[in-house]
């Protein structure tokens, strides 16, 4: 089994957990495309995958997360529910990939929701940690991308796309608070955290990536 450049403290899970992470429109998908390419060019085996879904299932819990509706869901809900279908999405489809020593590639995880429970709706911080270690263990994120850009950026190149989801109909000033929640936490852990400034052109964005991929993902 090769050594991608596992960092994480669980010897059971020797593949790389990549998480890409950022506000709406930050260019997630777009990257996750790059991403993809650079590791089948250099023969990387690993898994795409998404937040929150990932499964059959845990995609069910995501369309009851994402549909707008009359009723208001309440953020305790919406949490607990990111959470449900994270520990889906973790038993089923992540650890068996990292045990198998494959490269995981996440559209959004849990930084997600520290940035839109915590920081966005105002839930503790304290009680995101504690689900996390409940639903996750010790298993975390070998590398964070964090798309970062100015939240109108953002919403003017998401704004393409057609009716908003549940979430997505909130106003900017939610959305501030979401850039800031992820900042904090990259500042909070440096070490897992990689920015790149996704105000940039397309290009530029993928030459950043590709610099951090080359330095953080072995690749023989
Ligand atoms: N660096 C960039 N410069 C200009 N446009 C971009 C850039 N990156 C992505 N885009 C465009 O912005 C739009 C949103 O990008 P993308 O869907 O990748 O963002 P996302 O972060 O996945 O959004 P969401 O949070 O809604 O899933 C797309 O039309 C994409 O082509
Ligand atoms: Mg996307």
């Amino acid at each position: 089994m090769s050594d991608l450049g596992h960092n994480s403290a669980n010897a059971d899970y020797p593949g790389f957990f990549l998480t890409v992470e950022g506000g709406e429109g930050a260019g997630k998908t777009t990257s996750i495309e790059f991403i993809s390419t650079w590791l089948k060019e250099r023969n990387i085996d690993f898994i795409q995958t998404r937040e929150p879904g990932g499964t059959p299932f845990a995609e069910r819990i995501r369309e009851l997360l994402l549909a707008p509706g009359d009723e208001k869901v309440a953020d305790m809900t919406e949490l607990l529910l990111m959470f449900a279908a994270r520990a889906q999405h973790i038993e089923s489809v992540i650890k068996p990939a990292l045990a198998a020593g494959k490269l995981v590639l996440s559209d959004r995880f849990t930084d997600a929701s520290f940035a839109y429970q915590g920081a966005g709706r105002g839930l503790s911080l304290k009680a995101l940690s504690t689900l996390e270690s409940l639903v996750q263990g010790e298993l975390r994120p070998d590398m964070t991308l964090l798309l970062d850009l100015p939240v109108e950026v953002g919403m003017a190149r998401a704004s393409g796309r057609g009716e908003l989801d549940r979430i997505e109909q909130e106003k900017t000033d939610f959305f501030v608070r979401v850039r800031q929640g992820y900042l904090a936490r990259a500042d909070d852990e440096p070490q897992r955290f990689e920015i790149v400034d996704a105000s940039q052109s397309i290009e530029n964005v993928q030459v950043a990536i590709a610099e951090v991929l080359g330095k953080r993902v072995n690749h023989g």
